[in-house]
């Protein structure tokens, strides 16, 4: 057997966002409203949100936490994937996300297992348990992905899953002269996590590329 790939091209992405299970009118509705609100569109895409389901489904996730709220779309999503009792702590900077994300959240059909908590990154993180997660999803500020993954190596259990977003750079990736200044931080990452002997991972071509590592 030879090591075949195909490359993943423009049409490959739509093809794959066809052929997925398409997201609920609420979700429409929450990112109709979070437009409206000024809060830029820069949530996760709906396929990317079925396959998070899914990993989440497959390994019985029960607590995730998740650091970059924004309004509140993979937050709702992955809570979708968990039991009746399962919860999602998810963390946001800015006091007007957190705003609306809690409202959405509390009209949601998941009000009870997700948790807005307003702060930075890393402070809220810092006062997490260990092993108190099944799975954590890093969408937040690119420079402190190290710093994250290093706290969350602490508080997902062993075999949980840690994901992170973006592994593709919004596109500019192979870029000799990216404008988007988070570019240098997640190649770098990219670079790091591969290494980390911590984790079993892979970038999957989904969305803007989405890291995933189980914690040995
Ligand atoms: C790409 S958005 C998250 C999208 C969300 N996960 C989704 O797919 O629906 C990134 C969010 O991280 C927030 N953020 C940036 N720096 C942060 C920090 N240091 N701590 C917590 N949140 C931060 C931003 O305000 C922004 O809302």
């Amino acid at each position: 057997m030879s090591d075949q790939s195909t490359a993943i091209t423009a049409e490959h992405f739509r093809y794959i966002a066809a052929h997925t299970t398409p997201e609920d009118d609420f979700l429409r509705a929450l990112k109709r409203a979070a437009t409206a609100a000024g809060i830029p569109s820069i949530w996760i895409a709906p396929e990317q949100a079925s396959f998070m389901q899914i990993l989440l489904r497959a390994s019985a996730a029960h607590d995730v936490v998740e650091v970059g709220t924004l309004a509140g779309y993979s937050a709702i999503a992955m809570a979708r994937a968990l039991p009746a009792s399962g919860k999602v702590r998810t963390i946001e900077l800015d006091p007007a996300r957190v705003a609306f994300a809690r409202e959405w959240v509390a009209r949601s059909d998941v009000a009870g297992k997700v948790e807005v908590i307003e702060g930075a990154g890393m402070d809220v993180l810092e006062g997490f348990a260990a092993d108190s997660a099944d799975a954590a999803f890093l969408d937040a500020d690119k420079a402190s992905y190290p710093l994250y993954l290093e706290e969350c190596l602490r508080i997902v259990k062993r075999g949980g899953l840690i994901l992170a977003d973006n592994a593709f750079a919004f596109g500019q990736l192979f870029d000799a002269s990216p404008t988007d200044r988070e570019v240098p931080a997640i190649r770098a990452f990219n670079e790091r996590i591969a290494k980390t002997e911590r984790l079993d991972g892979v970038i999957v071509p989904i969305g803007d590329g989405l890291w995933v590592g189980v914690k040995r």
